[in-house]
């Protein structure tokens, strides 16, 4: 990325604030020493929730390329299927609880790793940054969001975008729109028009988790980036009337989702819009991945004649960004395997290989440019460009700690139930309150 303009650090700072204030605070913990390598290195389990197409095909290029580098080395892929890790963070937290972790999980940089490294359930990784010369490869700022009391916790792998609408563009022709919507009032104009003039469903949606996804890009898209990150400072006040308007939108955006969503993951969700079947869907570029994919496993489809993609109504010029990283538990069985697993997420051949198929862009600094097309040549310039605002991802671990995410997600979980606007800003306000940030 382009790095270091002061104003860029001053953002990163903002959205560090939340996550890194804590970091800084909180004494203690930590411990461990990643300097012994001599750890068992016959095998690796890597736990993730990289199981669909486009995240799955990531993975395995990246295993293959770990396996060439260390034959020696067992690859067991532990991954759990759920979007955005809902089922797979359940299984982790009940086997670290009961102290038999895999070798390297997935951990969202930003307040996500805090807890695990509150928890005192990851080791320090500096001696490996060191010997791999890592701190240089990295963004300063991303480094922030995984350091805790001057060490270092995770190996971020990429950057995600979460704040991005796909389109079908011949179902938006039809509906006589000219083009995606520009600002949430657009997108509700928008959604109308796709419900009077087609028979296809203006926003799909899929699990619950797709519905807190869709919230926090309305929440950007409404109240701008200056508001939303200072919705995630310490006491911030969820009660005002921006906040009743954002979340008055969320309501009517969602009477346009269909109802059989719940059934589906993220993927059904997505898959609907390449289809034809749907307008609109607000999912992060992962779907990229899944859409454009080569057949059996991804869709086969393609950019601008199957789907096209925009910012989230509202949002241009923000990125809204979330990274998943890899750690090292404390007391993973194979802790050679697990550093020899970090170095290949860590390095700029793994990135390389596993970005494009991802559907994110890498999180080092000296990718290689050229590999990164269509949408992802976008992401790579969005996040590269000078004066780029930066927001956390709330859902993606950046911004809420495990607490407020679950919080927030049992409060959208109620009002897709009584479609309550003023009881679900109430339960926002209570969740920030009691979020311990
Ligand atoms: C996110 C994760 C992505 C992708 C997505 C859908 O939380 O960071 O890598 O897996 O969930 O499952």
């Amino acid at each position: 990325m382009t790095e270091g303009t002061g104003a860029m650090r001053g953002r990163w700072k903002a959205i560090a604030a939340v996550a890194v204030s804590g970091m800084l605070a909180v004494s203690g913990c930590g411990g461990g020493d990643d300097k012994d390598t001599s750890g068992d290195k016959s095998e690796v389990e890597v736990f993730s929730w990289w199981t669909g197409p486009g995240e799955a095909d990531g993975l395995a290029a990246m295993k293959a390329d770990f396996e060439k580098k260390n034959p020696g080395t067992k690859f067991t892929n532990a991954a759990i299927a759920g979007g955005s890790g809902t089922q797979a963070q359940a299984v982790l937290a009940s086997r670290l609880q009961n102290r038999k972790p895999p070798d390297s999980f997935q951990g969202h940089a930003g307040a996500e790793l805090l807890d695990y490294i509150k928890a005192g359930q990851i080791e320090p990784l500096d001696s490996f940054y060191q010997e791999n010369n890592l701190r240089a490869a990295y963004p300063a700022q991303l480094l922030e969001q995984i350091t805790y009391n001057g060490k270092i916790y995770s190996v971020p792998v990429n950057i995600h975008r979460s704040n991005v609408l796909w389109y079908n563009p011949k179902i938006v022709q039809e509906a006589g729109l000219s083009g995606p919507p520009k600002s949430v009032a657009e997108f509700i104009t928008a959604l109308k028009a796709v419900k009077d003039k087609t028979k296809k469903v203006p926003l799909s949606l899929g699990a619950q988790w797709t519905a807190d996804h869709l919230l926090e890009s309305v929440l950007l898209g409404d109240l701008g980036t200056d508001a939303y990150n200072a919705l995630w400072k310490p006491g911030a006040d969820w009660s005002g009337p921006a906040v009743t308007k954002a979340l008055t939108d969320f309501a009517e955006i969602m009477k346009y989702t269909t109802v059989e969503a719940a059934s589906t993951d993220w993927q059904g969700a997505a898959k609907a819009v390449v289809d034809g079947k749907a307008a609109f869907n607000i999912m992060g570029d992962w779907a990229y991945g899944y859409f454009t994919g080569a057949a059996p496993n991804g869709l086969g489809k393609k950019l601008d004649e199957d789907f096209k993609y925009a910012a989230s109504p509202g949002t241009d010029g923000t990125y809204m960004w979330l990274s998943d990283s890899f750690t090292l538990p404390k007391g993973a069985p194979h802790k050679g395997g697990a550093l020899a697993w970090l170095k290949e997420a860590s390095s700029k051949e793994g990135q390389d290989l596993f970005n494009p198929k991802k559907g994110s862009i890498p999180a080092r600094k000296d990718a290689d440019k050229s590999l990164y097309k269509g949408y992802l040549e976008y992401a790579f310039n969005e996040w590269n460009k000078p004066g780029v605002k930066l927001a956390g991802s709330f859902w993606h671990g950046v911004n809420a700690n495990k607490k407020w995410h679950t919080d927030i997600d049992t409060a959208v979980g109620l009002f897709l139930q009584n479609k309550d606007v003023g009881k679900l800003q109430s339960a926002l306000s209570t969740a920030a309150e009691n979020s311990g940030s």
